[in-house]
């Protein structure tokens, strides 16, 4: 076995990423792989790509420029790309960038042992079969550089809802649950360990199914917030379609299931949605956040939302502007539509929305989510929230910062407590994406 070996893995892309690289980080140290965090002293660098929108890719791409120079100071260094980029350019990856060695896709990491050995051996190795049954389940992910108080535990992989603008049905393949049990277990050794806020990631959560004993997503959810009532869960990401009436009911019935929800709805325009091939019309998203709102009252939303997709008119824009004003989101995260190669979308329709346009609609409606959040944030002034303390603040070590269960980070001065303690905080003042508080004994 190789000892005292170091290995570094930068990140791109979303939570799914992040939580892939912790289990990349578990296979490798059982090989000897200690994580590093410098690129430019490590023996294997492993860069875990995204591919949603061309710009993530474009960012790997000028990365890989820097690690091409690093390789040429050390050719022994072994330089892997992961991930969805892996899985979607395959070996044409290596031809257009000749000093790579590994490429490995999201379902093939436990192959990687026997991948490093071949390019030990002198040669390039490729892996980027994708899988029905692969869930890592067992794997023990190796926490490096969370905070000691919140973590990722991934419930399912992939996701066959065939939108039509989006890689990840072909980068991330089928959608499969993991196994209850396994994820119990390592809901339960975290909380031992110390940590108090778990979030179930999937591409899809409301469709996770354990079809052995019949688990659904929402009876899921109640039997990791019944580890302790001092352990919050949070999920994410939930697709509009399939957010139940259960779901809600138990997010409003667990005091430690936090009254947060991550809903796209892309667009609020059902022609629009229609060609998005989202499964839902603008009618219908609205009647499931009214009924969020009228069980969960004090719930906090947000959502993504992408400018000027395909066939985009002045008056779809228009209803995804309103649809926003109607929901009230604390905060979203807002894309200019990408085309991606052999979507549906790319395929079937023309990306005829000039670039000029897109980029308009887009500015507007970041700033009109940027009024909506700071005016949301003001209505939060003189409330009194329960907080998980995560970390001293950036900018002083006399405060310190969590977020309140709707998702809003707070900061706050520091008293006598700690990461990890939970306090109650009362806001005096915000700004748009932060409250400032004092704690209330
Ligand atoms: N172009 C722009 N945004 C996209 N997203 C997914 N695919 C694309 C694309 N081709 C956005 C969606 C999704 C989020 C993760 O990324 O809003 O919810
Ligand atoms: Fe990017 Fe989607 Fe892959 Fe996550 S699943 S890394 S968002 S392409």
């Amino acid at each position: 076995m190789n000892t005292n070996k170091k290995l570094y893995i930068e990140t791109y892309g979303c939570q799914m990423n992040v939580s892939d690289s912790e289990i990349v980080g578990s296979i490798m140290k059982d090989i000897g792989y200690e994580q590093n965090d410098k690129a430019e002293n490590a023996d294997v660098i492993f860069i875990n790509t995204c591919s949603i929108r061309d710009n993530a890719e474009q960012r790997v791409r000028k990365r890989l420029q820097e690690i091409r120079v690093l390789k040429k100071k050390n050719p022994n260094l072994t330089v892997g790309i992961l991930g969805c980029m892996a899985e979607r350019l395959k070996e044409k990856l290596i031809e257009e960038q000749e000093f790579v060695d590994l490429i490995v896709g999201p379902d093939a990491y436990r192959d990687l042992p026997q991948l490093i050995k071949t390019v030990e051996t002198g040669r390039k190795a490729v892996n980027v079969l994708l899988s029905e049954e692969e869930t890592y389940a067992e794997i023990e992910p190796v926490r490096y550089g969370d905070n000691g108080i919140s973590a990722f535990i991934s419930i399912m992989r992939g996701c066959q809802n065939w939108c039509t603008y989006c890689v990840v049905p072909f980068t991330r393949g089928k959608e499969r649950s993991r196994d209850p049990k396994t994820i119990l277990a390592e809901a339960k050794a975290l909380f031992t360990k110390g940590y108090k806020e778990i979030t179930l990631l999937g591409q899809n959560v409301n469709s996770y199914a354990w079809e052995e004993n019949n688990v659904t997503f929402h009876e899921l959810l109640k039997m990791v917030a019944d580890i302790s009532p001092k352990l919050r869960v949070r999920f994410s990401t939930s697709h509009p379609k399939d957010i139940s009436d259960d779901l809600i009911k138990t997010i409003a019935d667990n005091h430690n299931i936090c009254s947060y929800i991550h809903l796209p709805f892309q667009s609020g325009s059902t022609a629009v949605l229609k060609k998005m091939k989202r499964n839902y019309t603008r009618e219908w998203y609205m009647e499931r956040i009214e009924a969020i709102k009228k069980n969960i009252p004090d719930c906090g939303l947000s959502t993504d939302i992408i400018a000027g997709f395909c066939t985009e008119t002045e008056e779809d824009h228009k209803e995804t502007m309103s649809l926003m004003e109607w929901v009230s989101y604390d905060y979203a995260f807002m894309f200019k539509y990408s085309e991606r190669p052999d979507t549906i979308a790319a395929k079937k329709y023309d990306d005829d929305v000039p670039e000029d346009i897109k980029g308009r609609r887009l500015q507007e409606i970041i700033n009109l989510q940027g009024k909506t959040s700071l005016a949301n944030y003001k209505k939060d002034i003189g409330k009194t929230f329960e907080v998980l303390v995560e970390k001293v603040s950036k900018k002083s070590d006399k405060e310190l910062a969590g977020r309140n269960p709707q998702n809003k980070m707070i900061v706050f001065p520091r008293k006598d407590y700690k990461p990890g303690d939970y306090v109650m905080v009362k806001v005096h003042d915000c700004t748009s994406a932060t409250l400032m508080g004092e704690i209330v004994d």
